[in-house]
């Protein structure tokens, strides 16, 4: 099964720079990109800050530009995001039965559950009680298949610290990584937030991120007091899902570069 992960959009209302850039060209050519290459994806998944500041003309205008994709796709809220904004722009967007925009998607190759890590007001992510217990449903009731999460902030340091000053938050954190200790099913993490590649494995789950679609986080691994930003290119992963491997192919999309032969696979060649 192929999916693509893409993150953090970044909207603004219509004509609107973010930092001097314009993320609407940077979505249009990955939603080119994606028709072109990729079109055979089962769906592309977007895990939050869709919008830059919840306004809903940007919300609109992301809803204008995704409708060009020929593959359906699936949204995750992030920090950046206003939750009412976002309902009534995606008519489709699902809530779980305490509001939250969490929802589980059943595919061939197991469930993915979208999960809500915003609280309004602040940048670092959070989980309370009626989330978990949400979450702790669908676990209990799918332990059979494998499943992926799909989130914006990430339940543990990334080395960046900036960043992980608004992270999930800690203690949330924990509780989230004892439940998930319980279940070897869950296979994999896709999250946004970090704007930056980062992969790895957290309690023993492989878990991946990718940059966003205008502006990036600058690997800085020492300042603690402020987000360090750059222009990156922005990427998309192309994300094949198989029953004993996950594959996580990262696409710098708007890279131009000469593209050239290297040689027949099968012949020996210097
Ligand atoms: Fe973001």
């Amino acid at each position: 099964m192929k999916i693509i992960h893409l993150t953090d959009t970044h909207f603004g209302y219509t004509g609107q720079k973010i930092y001097q850039r314009s993320p609407k060209n940077a979505l249009e050519k990955a939603v080119e990109s994606i028709n072109l290459e990729h079109g055979d994806a089962d769906m592309l998944i977007i895990t939050g800050d869709l919008a830059h500041a919840g306004h809903p003309e940007a919300y609109a205008n992301l809803q204008s530009t995704l409708s060009q994709l020929s593959i359906p796709y699936h949204l995750v809220i992030g920090n950046h995001d206003d939750r009412p904004t976002l309902s009534k722009t995606f008519s489709t967007f699902e809530f779980d039965e305490n509001g939250f925009a969490q929802k589980c998607i059943q595919t061939e190759q197991g469930l993915f559950i979208l999960l809500d890590t915003v609280k309004e007001g602040t940048h670092a992510g959070y989980y309370c009680e009626k989330r978990f217990d949400w979450l702790k449903t669908q676990l209990e009731a799918n332990a059979g298949q494998s499943v992926y999460l799909f989130m914006h902030h990430a339940p543990f340091d990334t080395g960046i610290p900036a960043m992980d000053a608004i992270s999930l938050d800690k203690t949330h954190s924990l509780q989230l990584g004892e439940l998930l200790d319980h279940y070897s099913n869950v296979k994999h993490i896709f999250f946004g937030h970090y704007h930056r590649p980062i992969a790895g494995q957290w309690r023993g789950i492989a878990f991946s991120t990718l940059r966003g679609m205008n502006h990036q986080v600058r690997l800085d691994l020492h300042d603690k007091h402020m987000i360090q930003g750059n222009f990156e290119e922005p990427q998309y992963c192309v994300v094949l899902l198989e029953n004993d491997r996950t594959l996580v192919h990262y696409h710098d999309y708007m890279y131009e570069t000469e593209e050239f032969e290297i040689g027949n696979p099968l012949e020996a060649h210097i």
